[in-house]
């Protein structure tokens, strides 16, 4: 079976008659968070479950643009312990470099522990993403912004972050939790909220997806910043 790269580094297997999304595993015989590792035409693929991978839902779901491609050079505000992360690390592959930002020290130490001591593509950044000023002596300008912070302000942080790391015409993924932002408002009136923050902020919305039935009350929103 030749697998179906839809996007650069974004495989579709079909494994007993079940299309899952795979990544091209960096670290061959090493997984993450129990993800399944299956082999096809001698090379490792890491299964990327939907349920714990907001883009991997995004992907399931049809998303139609997936600009993270190898050698890019990536920032990721909320990497957590790195279930995510870890498979945008195998798509930017050893040419490219993912920074990843965030606030809390447990999940920092497991992304250091179980993600960052076996890929050398990763940066660990303990840091609050509203100061994007503290981490920018060690970030350079980078291909992709990848947002997963679940702050009412997050578009505010994104625009922020893209302010001085993001060049005309880069990409962000905005994973927006509508409860984390207004619980009063319906999800949808939440999502188109956020978006029109972030065209306030110099980004174009290329397309925007529910992540329901994966995560529920979740959209992702892909932009281009200054197009
Ligand atoms: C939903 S989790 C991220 C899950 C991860 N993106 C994944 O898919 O594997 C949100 C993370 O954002 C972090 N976070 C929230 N606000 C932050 C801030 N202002 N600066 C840095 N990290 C923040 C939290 O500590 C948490 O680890």
């Amino acid at each position: 079976m030749i697998p179906e790269e839809p996007f650069p580094g974004v495989f579709m297997l079909v494994i007993d008659d079940q299309e899952i999304v795979a990544t091209r595993n960096l670290t061959p015989g090493l997984t993450v968070y129990g993800e399944r590792l299956v082999e096809v035409g001698g090379e490792e693929f890491r299964s990327w479950s939907p349920f714990r991978s907001k883009l991997a839902a995004a992907l399931k779901k049809g998303l139609r643009n997936e600009p993270l491609k190898p050698r890019d050079k990536v920032l990721y505000l909320g990497v957590a312990s790195g279930t995510t992360c870890s498979h945008v690390s195998d798509i930017v592959g050893s040419q490219g470099h993912v920074w990843g930002v965030d606030f809390a020290p447990r999940p920092m130490r497991d992304l250091i522990e179980k993600v960052v001591k076996h890929r050398r593509n990763i940066s660990p950044i303990l840091g609050d993403a509203r100061h994007p000023e503290t981490y920018a002596a060690v970030v350079p300008k980078v291909d992709v912004i990848y947002a997963d912070i679940a702050q009412p302000d997050q578009a505010a942080i994104v625009v922020k972050n893209a302010e001085l790391f993001l060049p005309a015409r880069g990409w962000a993924f905005v994973a927006v939790k509508s409860r984390s932002i207004d619980v009063t408002k319906k999800p949808r009136i939440v999502y188109a909220r956020e978006m029109e923050s972030l065209r306030q902020g110099g980004f174009e919305i290329v397309e925007s997806l529910e992540l329901d039935p994966f995560e529920r009350d979740h959209a992702m929103i892909v932009a281009r910043f200054r197009p």
